[in-house]
């Protein structure tokens, strides 16, 4: 099972969205286990404060250390990974999802603790001491970490077996194999004028694998031309030219009337 111990100044934040479809589902089904804990139930004061000044003068406010590590040193165990969500840290993309639900694959256990940054941040001293793994869900700045934690739980949690109805959802999906996923329709086949491609109604399985592969490569190379060249450098093959027996004598081209690209016309 996947259990995970989320420290933060908003706990609805985190509830809420998780209660919902899947994830709602794959808790009532002991899939996965996701206790918010309120950051302030650790503190001592009468204002149950959890943060206070910036040492040193500068704006804003920092969350403090001890009710942090209170915390923490109560809900960690043995093998715990303690996780910060934080701008600066390692950005969270799909292998860093399968990385953390690795343990839980093959029926094992996982426990982590994440923390949920608010104001400008925690203490450095939580980071130095207690924080195995800092992750940023991308290169912009959140009001507070829950939210970023709700995104790193739900595409974690979606990988662990069971947690899809169809285990193939997770296989043939952007990002699974290095490119984004083909386009994809469903009924009606024509739809105010737009038809669904013919590849589809065809029942040629080989023709669609090969329809999806190259649209998928057309999508990456516009959307996100950084994965198009790292997959297209890991597969020289794709582009290698075919080898094909010619079927048309070169005197029909000469005859041609319209001039192919790159002939003289
Ligand atoms: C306003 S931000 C603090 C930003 C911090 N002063 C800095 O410049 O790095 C407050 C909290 O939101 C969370 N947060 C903001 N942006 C995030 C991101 N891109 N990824 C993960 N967490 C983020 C972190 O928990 C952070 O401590």
């Amino acid at each position: 099972m996947l259990e995970i111990d989320v420290l933060t100044l908003f706990p609805e934040m985190i509830t809420g969205p998780l209660s919902q479809s899947i994830m709602g589902r794959a808790a009532e089904s002991g899939i996965i286990s996701v206790r918010a804990h309120q950051l302030r139930d650790w503190t001592h004061d009468k204002y149950r404060r959890a943060d206070d000044y910036l040492c040193g003068g500068g704006q804003g406010m920092l969350m403090k250390c001890e009710p942090i590590f209170e915390a923490i040193e109560e809900l960690r165990r043995e093998n715990t990974r303690v996780i910060l969500m934080t701008p600066q840290g390692r950005v969270f993309r799909q292998p860093v999802a399968e990385e953390l639900a690795a343990p839980c694959k093959e029926g094992g256990d996982a426990h982590y603790i994440i923390l949920c940054g608010h104001y400008e941040g925690v203490d450095y001293r939580v980071i130095e001491t207690l924080v195995d793994m800092e992750l940023s869900i991308g290169d912009y700045i959140l009001t507070n970490g829950a939210i970023a934690a709700v995104v790193v739980i739900d595409a974690v949690a979606r990988l662990l077996p069971g947690a899809l109805g169809d285990a193939r959802s997770s296989v043939e999906e952007s990002f699974s194999d290095g490119l984004l996923e083909a386009p994809a329709y469903t009924k009606p086949n024509v739809f105010r004028g737009m038809e669904v491609p013919a590849v589809f109604l065809s029942g040629n399985h080989k023709a669609m694998a090969e329809w999806k592969l190259e649209k998928s490569l057309e999508r990456t190379k516009t959307n996100r031309p950084d994965l198009y060249e790292a997959w297209a450098a890991a597969h020289p093959e794709h582009f290698a030219p075919k080898k094909k027996r010619r079927k048309t004598p070169l005197t029909t081209y000469k005859n041609r009337k319209t001039p192919v690209d790159g002939e003289p016309s």
